[in-house]
């Protein structure tokens, strides 16, 4: 990102007013963590694609799935909300959520953005797996930049309600209202089967990673382009944890995609979440780790092996705070202080949080104090090299947000 080009393996972007993409995010394109032998999100895709190789096969006995985990990143809107019917005036496009290289470039949010190029392609059993971006908070459990599996399956009358003589008895399509379950052009029965096989695969999935007496429940949800939606909660250590979001896809899109004689669901999980829990991996960071105290504690080679992660280091945390004015403009977004402060702090950051948002009642103006916990996962920080690292936070912020620091 210079001088108003971003620059992305042989190609470069001309840079405009939507573009926020930093050299450090861009770092990470490219390194395909789950495409690494012996890495923990290599491990679990694996166990993924097996079981969905295993679960869905032709008549000849092949798997049906097909898989595509080296699709670039970099997407259009049009990929990333367009095609899955989200709203031009929708949250999740905005500018602080989103890392943009220009108004017709992003880093993908999430894997959906490659479902409606694949379906019109003609596949229809495939999953796709990579590197997803967003802008976020800063704590344990977020990283701006994490990893998806995206399964998608289609299918045609004959394969819903099996073939036999009385098909004219079973129909996928039903003009009727669009309501909670349905949308109104499907038939209810179709609608059921689809949500059975749904259902049924994703359970099948998490019980084989973790357990086979795992509780689990689903929830309703809500995706602009599936209907109806759901989400996947698997009970670890007494705590309800998401596993992920499903549902039937919304028929527009596969029309736009140019399929009219088949219906089909949708599902999106996040990796490292489901690592995370599986082998007990505390921070979300570690999985960027080159530390070999890290990477071989998962060196084998089967990777259905359940094994739980043990600590390396404990390094002591330093905790400093910032305070600051905010400019009057209301151009302020924390997301812009967070890139900050990972820009300048790296890996020494483990978490950054706004503890304190007070406005001044007089003044008008807003004060923001975050706390900003310092730790190295591979070694021990001094105090002196903190404070080396929290000033020229302070100095840039002030010159490129427009604080005032108190
Ligand atoms: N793309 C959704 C997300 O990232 C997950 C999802 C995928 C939901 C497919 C429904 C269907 O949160």
């Amino acid at each position: 990102v210079s001088s108003g080009k971003v620059q992305i393996g042989e190609r470069t972007y001309e840079a405009d007013e939507m573009t926020n993409v930093t050299p450090k995010i861009l770092s990470h394109l490219g390194r395909n963590l789950h495409l690494q032998k012996y890495h923990p999100l290599n491990h679990i895709s694996q166990r993924i694609s097996k079981f969905m190789y295993s679960r869905y096969l032709s008549p000849r006995g092949n798997p049906l799935f097909s898989i595509h985990d080296r699709l670039q990143p970099v997407v259009t809107p049009h990929q990333n909300f367009d095609s899955l019917l989200i709203p031009k005036d929708h949250v999740s496009r905005k500018k602080s959520d989103n890392y943009y290289i220009n108004k017709d470039f992003l880093l993908r949010a999430h894997t959906s953005a490659h479902q409606s190029e694949l379906i019109s392609m003609g596949f229809d059993n495939f999953l796709v797996m990579g590197d997803v971006y967003r802008r976020d908070e800063i704590d344990a459990s977020h990283y701006p930049v994490f990893h998806q599996v995206e399964g998608v399956r289609l299918t045609t009358k004959s394969e819903l309600f099996g073939s036999h003589q009385n098909m004219d008895d079973f129909q996928l399509f039903e003009n009727t209202e669009r309501s909670e379950t349905q949308q109104g052009v499907h038939n209810l029965e179709a609608v059921k089967l689809l949500e059975a096989d749904l259902k049924g695969c994703l359970e099948g999935l998490a019980m084989t990673l973790f357990g086979k007496d795992a509780e689990m429940r689903w929830v309703d949800a809500y995706f602009p382009f599936t209907h109806p939606s759901w989400e996947l909660e698997v009970k670890l250590n007494d705590d309800w944890v998401e596993l992920l979001g499903c549902g039937v896809i919304e028929q527009e899109i596969l029309v736009n995609a140019g399929v009219i004689d088949k219906v089909g669901w949708a599902f999106g999980l996040g990796l490292e979440r489901w690592a995370m829990k599986l082998y007990g991996i505390p921070d979300i960071r570690l999985f960027w780790s080159s530390d070999s105290g890290f990477l071989s504690q998962f060196k084998f080679e089967d990777s259905s092996k359940n094994i739980r992660y043990k600590n390396v280091s404990q390094y002591p945390q330093c905790v400093n705070d910032i305070s600051f004015w905010l400019p009057g403009d209301g151009a302020y977004e924390p997301s812009d202080f967070y890139d900050l402060v990972r820009n300048i702090g790296g890996s020494t950051v483990e978490q950054v949080t706004l503890i304190d948002n007070f406005t001044h009642p007089k003044k008008k103006m807003t004060s923001h104090c975050y706390r900003i916990v310092y730790r190295h996962m591979e070694r021990t920080l001094t105090q002196e090299e903190v404070n080396v690292i929290h000033k020229e936070i302070e100095k840039t912020a002030a010159e490129s947000l427009n604080v005032v620091i108190r």
